[in-house]
């Protein structure tokens, strides 16, 4: 069945979404599950010895005892001048980037048995040309050609109003704290249901799931007294240990309280150590809320670290607007680049059947002569004026 694909690589997770032909309009974008067990897959790519490039949970598997040969953190770093070193390969973020976009649509077009009508990526809202070309280059490099790239924002706005009212004019803000830090934004929807960025502000950690982690792992390492300086695999204890803490950070958003080798961690002394983080996010959502150029009711909440119960309850004290927490909310950016893509594509049309001419079929008979006078037709009118009734508009330089 003809889809079309939403795609979010975040610098931590990396998600999906697909919207399918159902008669004669798209579905509901709905989530694809890229991880063995999760939603989204891990953003880690992992070059084995033999050549293979290996992507997702199975890269980060490999990366824990490898982590020379495995990259991690790089959506964020398209368009720096410095490349990155995995292993001995010298490589560019957006290859990076796109590696991974290429194994998300082999991996959906394997599960949808064919390959999408489009694909729409979501990148950071302060992106500009420069960076959205070198994306599409490294793109086209792996033939992948039928891309749109979309700032985040206007796919979280896309997603929001496929649930909620958001009139033509309307504004939103919105507020993705992902793993790598906070995105701020204001985007507009236009007389045609488009929406368009307004304003926004990107800040890195300490801002977001990865300092949170950080935060966690400081208090058991303190805890434990330290690791066993003598222990021959400290590194993939460490990374261990750093997914442990990751895994306690999120169970807190859920309990009350934690355990991580017998250190204990409860949610209130965790919500004080990222109290000021979290504040100094609001006050730059506040900022750039105040500086947009449009009147809003509603702030929509995403990225998986809007899933601790603090953010929510400050957002919601500090912004005096109408707050809305996405349901999944790491995966509102994949859900409406899918949505987005909707508008970018008409559902295709099955071709006209056939028209059989049997071979058996008698001759017409011939037909009788008619005589036909000539009408005096009036003068055809341009398809704008049979419309409105106006004559067309004329465009600039026309
Ligand atoms: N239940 C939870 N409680 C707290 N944090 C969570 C929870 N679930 C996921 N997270 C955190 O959310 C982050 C991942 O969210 P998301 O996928 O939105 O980030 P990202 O898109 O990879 O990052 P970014 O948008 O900054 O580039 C991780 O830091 C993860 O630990
Ligand atoms: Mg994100």
């Amino acid at each position: 069945m003809p889809y079309v694909l939403g795609i979010d690589v975040g610098t931590s997770a990396t998600s999906a979404a697909v919207s399918r032909q159902t008669g004669s309009t798209w579905g509901d974008a709905e989530a694809v599950q890229l991880g063995e067990r999760t939603a989204t897959a891990p953003t880690v790519v992992y070059f084995a010895a033999d050549g293979t490039v290996i992507v997702g949970d199975a890269a980060q598997r490999n990366a824990g005892g490898d982590p020379a040969n495995a990259a991690r953190d790089f959506p964020r770093r398209i368009g720096d001048e410095i490349p990155l070193m995995v292993g001995s390969e010298v490589c560019s973020a957006e290859a990076l980037t796109a590696v991974l976009v290429t194994w998300v649509v082999n991996e959906v077009a394997a599960a949808e048995g064919m390959h999408p009508e489009h694909i729409v990526l979501a990148h950071p809202p302060n992106w500009g040309n420069y960076r959205r070309r070198l994306l599409h280059r490294a793109l086209r490099d792996t033939n992948l050609d039928n891309v749109t790239l979309l700032p985040s924002p206007v796919t979280v706005a896309e997603s929001h109003a496929a649930v909620y009212d958001v009139p033509n004019g309307g504004s939103l803000g919105v507020y993705d704290l992902g793993a790598g830090g906070l995105s701020s934004a204001v985007v507009r929807r236009s007389p045609i249901g488009t929406f368009e960025l307004l304003n926004s502000a990107e800040s890195v950690e300490p801002n977001g799931g990865n300092s949170f982690d950080d935060v966690v792992f400081e208090h058991v390492m303190d805890g434990l007294g330290g690791l066993d300086p003598a222990d021959p695999d400290a590194w993939t204890t460490l990374s261990r240990l750093r997914r442990e803490c990751a895994a306690a950070k999120e169970f807190l958003s859920v309990s009350t309280d934690v355990t991580v080798r017998e250190v204990p961690l409860t949610r209130v002394a965790f919500e004080d150590m990222i109290r000021t983080a979290v504040q100094a996010g609001i006050e730059e959502l506040l900022r750039t809320i105040r500086s947009a150029p449009a009147d809003l009711d509603t702030v929509v909440l995403v990225g998986g670290s809007a899933r601790i119960p603090l953010v929510g309850d400050l957002v919601k004290t500090e912004v005096r607007k109408r707050i809305v927490i996405a349901p999944e909310p790491e995966l509102a950016c994949a859900r409406g680049a899918a949505t987005a893509a909707k508008r970018l594509v008409p559902v295709p049309q099955p071709a006209p059947a056939p028209v059989v001419i049997a071979d058996d079929v008698p001759p017409s008979p011939p037909r009788p002569l008619i005589e036909i006078t000539p009408l005096d037709l009036p003068r055809p009118r341009s398809i704008m004026r049979a419309l409105t009734g106006r004559p067309k508009a004329k465009t600039s330089g026309s």
